[in-house]
């Protein structure tokens, strides 16, 4: 039996946050990331330690990238897309952009991830764009709707009589795909993954262009979604007998206790030639520090000419590591095909979890047969700096930021996540409600969930598949017919999952019937109880709750400039604040937990005020990651670390002897509240809620002091800070990989002299970066801020902004500077460290 230990790939992402910054301090704990994270083997071809190659390659396809905006009005300026009337007259035959002699050296190079939207200026069109993040796409905006992708690349002549496909995690929207040429298809979804098998249009030996025109004209959300391949894209190359796409399925039986689980594996082979191919399927478990635990083997069994074949291995797995929120266990399936002849045929990784779900009609959620709260957050796919574009890293950076406030839960609202964002999912612990965008029976609506289901059925983080959010015909016969149609397609490729969908009306009745957990949006919208009563026996969950919103660092509204307090005060009519609804679930222990709208803040749907604002603040973690004070009070009732938090800041110049509200978020049973020394009072806790007091404004220091039993548990202070006197970078990781795709998000701060951030600096900074790296975005949080995310300034807000370094594929400094007027400048560099690189598409030499 070959010897599968590849404990040398373990890879170890550890951070030194101290080391970030000497200047930084404090700061730097505050802002640096501070877990140290293990994660499970990520093993690249070349880690295998088989003694042959994979006859499996799989390419990123990220790197060199031309890029140009199109017209969706003018054929001509829209190279000639529309133009001959006669482009599918002959295969072959497509626009001129998409032969290879195109000429695209004035479009320029970009790597994916790529978001052209959010290059664009932001535009003042309150009814058209307001919604989707004031970016101009749409009909009435063909000039910066449309995006082209071409992409030159090499294929060997000895992959003839391979199979070739391209594998799109993600384009918005509405995608034509060409080969030298050749038509590969349409997608329209922007978030299900797409595939083309290419082996025919294929010049082996010989230059390739795929070409990628992105028509970003209609929208699929009511919030900012992004345009272009904001994803990543893959070359996979395979023996024509292969694992199919998608094509394990890992589910797994353990009772609690037991020295044992049974894993199910079921591994459906593709036969793409035209004899029988006889072969046996080898199934091996690796655990997280890559030792096997298991293995079994087929016998040599038959695979039809152009047919597929399934073959099921039950396989027991000895003192199983079970996955859950706050022990993220991983296993590594390797699945090995050889032929009877003992040809290597293919090689295939699953990392999956062991564990179990349910839903209880009573209690709620059981993992694993405990019982676990949900404290979940909804979030769309955006970023500052980057739109829609989020590196891999930058999906672990916010799926880490939530952690920490003890969130354990994520609803990808409201479609299909990045695979990327499963993993960070799968790794640090949180669990997912999965959503599909369309809720249709259509064909495409079925074959979105199809894939969403086929590709995210082995992640263990996922526990919940949701089948649509507020649609109109939620509450009829019709939805009932349409969500059951979904249901029995979805069901027949993973049995493990419930179903559920959120809803805001029609309970009891349409979609309702089809779900097996019945999702709550907004408990004034109504009704927990009286459903509760009427349907018994219908496991329940709050699919979205508050809706509160607030600006970091703002303490009273200001429409004009169309910012809100941070107070836990501010909800619209539907909504509550935090506190509203964590004390409604916490008399209600059938609920599963809830899901917040939202964590973060995101592009689009500014509410309740409207222009100048342009996004969203209901997160309450804003656009950039830093968190609001409603952070603080989950994070106080969340988690079991004694927590104090007192806010506002204490910068209130003109304000001395008038009263200000002073909060507490705290968990411990009393806080003590002191100004410059003077105790103001010691008040209990409310269980769930905060304590506040009135104060006398005058500079100086608020110390809150938390005790528990007459001792300190927990403790904060804000203090007056001097004037602005220099700029402060802290990188949330000092080294990262120099692999072009990781990033370090430096937390920029204007502080004063003693290192205080000033908490109402609105300082404008420039940035120069050199060496290893690049500027690959900037941000601060502002939702009414309409300066570009792609500059080289960007003004703190309240104190804070965002610089998103990211690496080249070469090993050094990155060098970033940054400088403001009248405060001293600061540096500091980032490690980027030579890291094995993933197989990618070599770049044309241009
Ligand atoms: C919900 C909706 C979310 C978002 C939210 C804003 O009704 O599901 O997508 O629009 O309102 O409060």
């Amino acid at each position: 039996m070959t010897n599968w230990t590849r404990r040398d790939i373990l890879k170890l992402g550890v951070v030194a946050p101290a080391a970030a910054s000497a200047a930084a301090g404090a700061l730097a704990n505050e802002f640096a990331s501070d877990v140290t994270v293990t994660l499970p083997p990520t093993p690249t071809q070349e880690d295998s330690s088989l003694s042959k190659p994979s006859p499996r390659e799989r390419f990123l396809f990220d790197f060199g990238w031309r890029f140009h905006l199109g017209d969706a009005d003018d054929p001509i300026a829209d190279f000639g897309f529309g133009a001959d009337h006669a482009e599918f007259a002959k295969s072959g035959f497509l626009f001129p952009a998409s032969r290879l002699k195109f000429d695209d050296s004035h479009w320029r190079i970009v790597n994916l991830p790529h978001d052209f939207a959010v290059e664009l200026p932001i535009q003042d069109d309150v009814k058209i764009l307001f919604n989707h993040g004031s970016r101009p796409l749409g009909r009435s905006y063909p000039k910066t709707s449309i995006g082209w992708y071409r992409r030159v690349f090499d294929v060997p002549a000895s992959d003839l009589g391979r199979r070739l496909s391209l594998e799109f995690d993600g384009v918005f929207r509405n995608s034509v795909v060409t080969i030298n040429g050749f038509y590969l298809g349409r997608n329209m979804s922007g978030y299900a993954p797409f595939r083309y098998d290419i082996t025919d249009f294929v010049n082996y030996g010989g230059p390739n262009v795929v070409v990628v025109r992105v028509d970003a004209t209609e929208f699929e959300g009511w919030f900012y979604e992004g345009a272009g391949i904001y994803r990543h894209v893959w070359l996979v190359k395979t023996n024509p007998l292969h694992v199919a796409h998608w094509g394990t399925y890992v589910t797994s039986e353990v009772a609690p206790g037991a020295a044992s689980a049974t894993v199910m594996i079921a591994t459906e082979l593709e036969n793409e030639t035209d004899a029988v191919v006889v072969s046996r399927v080898t199934s091996t478990i690796l655990d997280s520090t890559g030792l096997t635990v298991a293995s079994i083997h087929s016998a040599n069994s038959a695979v039809p000419p152009r047919g597929k074949r399934t073959f099921r291995h039950p396989i027991v797995v000895p003192k199983p590591a079970l996955w859950s929120d706050d022990a993220p266990n991983m296993y590594l399936l390797v699945t090995t095909v050889d032929s009877e002849d003992g040809d290597f045929l293919d090689r295939y990784e699953t990392p999956f979890g062991i564990r179990t779900i349910r839903f209880d009609k009573d209690q709620g959620f059981f993992l694993n047969e405990k019982p676990v709260k949900i404290k979940g957050t909804c979030n769309h796919q955006d970023h500052a700096g980057v739109g829609s574009a989020l590196t891999d890293r930058i999906q672990y950076f916010r799926i880490q930021k939530l952690k920490e406030c003890g969130s354990n839960a994520y609803r990808t609202s409201h479609n299909p996540p990045t695979p990327e964002l499963l993993d960070a999912c799968d790794r640090l612990g949180m669990l997912v409600m999965d959503e599909t965008r369309m809720m249709s029976s259509d064909a495409e609506g079925l074959s979105q969930l199809e894939r969403l289901v086929r590709r995210d059925r082995n992640h263990p983080s996922v526990i919940l598949w949701s089948l649509g959010n507020e649609e109109p015909i939620q509450g009829t016969d019709r939805g009932e017919l349409v969500t059951a149609s979904m249901k029995r397609l979805a069901k027949s490729l993973d049995a493990t999952r419930p179903f559920t969908a959120a809803m805001n009306g029609g309970w009891g009745k349409g979609v309702s019937l089809t779900c097996d957990v019945q999702g709550f949006n907004y408990l004034h919208n109504g009704k927990v109880d009286e459903f509760r009563a009427k349907f018994p026996d219908k496991p329940t969950v709050g699919s979205e709750e508050a809706s509160a919103y607030s600006t970091r660092g703002v303490y009273e509204n200001d429409k004009a400039k169309g910012w809100l307090s941070a107070y836990d005060v501010n909800k619209p009519d539907y909504g509550t604040t935090a506190e509203e609804w964590v004390n409604y679930y916490a008399t209600r222990d059938f609920v599963a937990g809830a899901f917040v709208w939202t964590g973060f803040d995101y592009r689009g749907e500014p509410s309740p005020y409207d222009w100048p604002t342009v996004n969203s603040q209901f997160g309450f973690i804003d656009s950039c990651g830093f968190p609001k004070d409603t952070f603080y009070y989950y994070k106080a009732w969340w988690t079991n670390q004694p927590l104090v938090h007192v806010f506002p800041h204490w910068n209130w110049p003109g304000k001395e002897g008038h009263e200000i509200s002073v909060w507490v978020h705290s968990n411990c049973e009393e806080v003590e509240l002191f100004l410059n020394d003077k105790s103001l009072g010691k008040k209990s806790v409310p269980r769930l809620s905060h304590v506040e007091w009135k104060v006398k404004y005058a500079p100086g220091t608020l110390h809150a002091v938390g005790t528990n039993a007459g001792s300190i548990a927990a403790e904060d202070r804000v203090e007056t800070t001097g004037a602005p006197a220099r700029v402060l970078l802290v990188p949330d990781r000092a080294a990262i990989d120099a692999d072009g795709q990781d990033v370090s998000l430096v937390t920029v701060a204007v502080v004063d002299a003693k290192g205080r951030v000033v908490p109402t600096a609105d300082q404008a900074v420039s940035f120069e970066v050199s060496g290893a790296g690049e500027n690959f975005g900037v941000g601060n949080g502002d939702p009414s801020c309409h300066d570009a995310d792609k500059a080289s300034r960007c003004k703190v807000f309240n104190g804070l902004a965002q610089i998103i370094l990211r690496s080249a594929r070469k090993p050094g400094e990155i060098k970033l500077s940054a400088s403001s007027a009248g405060l001293a400048s600061a540096s500091v560099i980032v490690q980027a460290r030579e890291v094995r690189l993933p197989l990618s598409v070599p770049e044309p030499k241009s």
